[in-house]
Order: structure tokens, then sequence, then C-alpha cells
């Protein structure tokens, strides 16, 4: 049987809303173990407050479509568990692990927020503003994570080179 535009949007919504979810958490996590790393851990305070907006967009517009946050395609974080699971290994470099996650997790949402914005153009969804909001907010992360790429590590080498704990 077809399945029509509108379930394809509605499955977007709900994976998309379980990506953010899964964000808060390994952004949470991270956020307390970064006592090293001040910009990293601006910037990604700035980003949890931010992620908490995106949430309430995606459920905003399930709740528009009569749908809830539930019933998760399986496997969908799969790949994205995998992932993050680097920085969670306690290790000397698991902030670097971390930046490169990071890295990772951003452009992977950039990617799931693209895609959601042209099922919804194909759904007909008339009003996608505050889900292109939701990418520019991505994009401007991703960004940001890139440029902290290279002053976290020469930090982590400086505090390795002096004997310290440079794992966060
Ligand atoms: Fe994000």
């Amino acid at each position: 049987m077809a399945i029509d535009t509108r379930e394809i949007y509605v499955t977007a919504l709900k994976n998309t809303h379980a990506l953010e979810l899964q964000a808060l958490q390994i952004m949470e996590r991270q956020v307390e173990r970064l006592k090293n790393y001040p910009e990293m851990e601006d910037a990604l305070r700035r980003h949890i407050a931010e992620t908490h907006g995106q949430r309430d967009r995606l459920e905003e517009a399930l709740q528009g479509l009569a749908e809830s946050p539930s019933a998760i395609k399986e496997g969908f974080l799969g790949f994205v568990g995998n992932m993050m699971a680097l920085g969670h290994t306690p290790a000397q470099d698991e902030i670097l692990k971390n930046a490169y996650a990071n890295h990772a997790f951003e452009n992977f949402e950039i990617a799931a927020y693209t895609s959601l914005l042209a099922i919804g153009e194909a759904a007909g969804q008339g009003n996608l503003t505050g889900l292109q909001q939701s990418l520019k907010e991505e994009e401007a992360m991703a960004q940001v994570v890139r440029d902290l790429v290279v002053p976290t590590t020469r930090r982590y080498v400086e505090l390795t080179v002096a004997g310290e704990k440079a794992d966060r």
C-alpha cells in the first residue's frame, strides 16, 4: 500500500524530534565535563537552549497534524548513537573525540532538517518558517563547532604536554 506525503512528513518530524532529544542528552552529558574548554562549554550551553526551542517547534508541528512525538522508527538513532559513543569512553583524548562527534552530529542534523523541509514542501505544508529557523541554528552551530576544532586541539596539546589532565 502506498504511503502518502503526509505520512512521510509525520515520520520525518518524529525522527527529527527523536534526534533532538538525543542531541539534548549528548550535550547535557558533555557540558558538565568541560572545565578546561570554556568556549566549547559556552557553545554547548547556548545550543542546549536553542535545542529546547527546536524540540518545541517539532512538537508543535506534530500537534498541528494531530500527531504526537512517539513511535520512533526503530534503528533511526543507531548510527548517531554509535558515532556519539566515541566520546563517552573515558580516555585522555575524550575531548578530541567529542569535538569530532559534535561536528559530525551537527552536520547530521543539517541533513535531517534539509530533508525534512523538502518532505514538508512535497507534503504541501505551508508554514515551514520555524523549521527553517532550526536549520539555520544547526548551520550556525556546525560552524561554531568546526571553528573550535583547532583551538580545542591546541589546548589539549598544551595541557597534555604540561602533564595536566586534558580530557575534559
Ligand atoms: Fe544541533
